[in-house]
């Protein structure tokens, strides 16, 4: 659908910062794919682990991951792009030190991802902590969980970033709609892994979805009010 300019919140486009990409190619491969797609802004979220990663080298990995993609992209017309990550919550993450780092730039918004094994009550505690300081929760790929256990977070005032697979198939799901409708779903991505040519497809596919429902502009308003700074 072009000329529809609403950020990709969710992807994995940095070359070999996480197992979305393994090279520079395959990196400007997936931007041609949305650039094709017409989408201008995407936010560059690689996988941060807790018990596995720390701050300080996870983000010099992602820094020359981007660094070496710009330089090879500096000729071609691509989208613009944003870093953030995309952060496995675990107990306590409110205390990791440098957490407000991990936030998507130019904001405090904190993508934030659940484990799809269990779901802890403790995460509710997590989350209102975050919020009281001062982050913006958004939950990733929120479409992928219990519903159930998202309202709990929801309740605790956290966001939601949907994929664009729960609107791109032949119907949407209730609450997922019930979701948009309330206003809980600031942000659509493509969750984009390797080369993968429907990725944009669904991406496209999920905005006319939400054209035709009429909520489309209410997603897109909301994931432009977080100011993200694109480069
Ligand atoms: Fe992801």
């Amino acid at each position: 659908m072009s000329g529809i300019d609403i950020i990709d919140f969710h992807s994995h486009i940095l070359p070999s910062a996480d197992h979305g990409s393994s090279s520079v190619e395959t990196s400007l491969l997936q931007l041609e794919l949305a650039e094709r797609h017409s989408v201008g802004r995407i936010v560059a979220t690689p996988h941060f682990y807790p018990d596995r990663h720390d701050i300080e080298s996870f983000l010099n990995r992602r820094n020359a991951a981007w660094d070496a993609l710009r330089e090879a992209s500096d000729s071609v017309k691509r989208p613009k792009i944003a870093l953030g990550a995309e952060v496995l919550i675990c107990d306590g993450i409110e205390r990791l030190e440098g957490l407000e780092r991990l936030c998507i730039q130019g904001t405090n918004v904190l993508l934030l991802e659940l484990p799809f094994a269990v779901f802890k009550t403790e995460y509710r505690d997590s989350v209102s902590r975050l919020i009281k300081n001062g982050f913006q929760v958004v939950l990733a790929h929120a479409d992928r969980y219990d519903p159930a256990d998202i309202e709990l977070l929801l309740e605790r005032g956290a966001k939601i970033q949907l994929n664009a697979d729960s609107l791109s198939g032949f119907s949407v799901r209730s609450h997922i709609k019930d979701w948009v409708l309330r206003g809980e779903v600031v942000a659509l991505g493509s969750d984009i892994h390797s080369v993968d040519k429907k990725a944009y497809k669904r991406f496209d596919k999920a905005l006319s979805r939400l054209d035709k429902l009429s909520m489309l502009d209410f997603v897109k308003r909301a994931s432009d009010d977080f100011k993200i700074v694109f480069q």
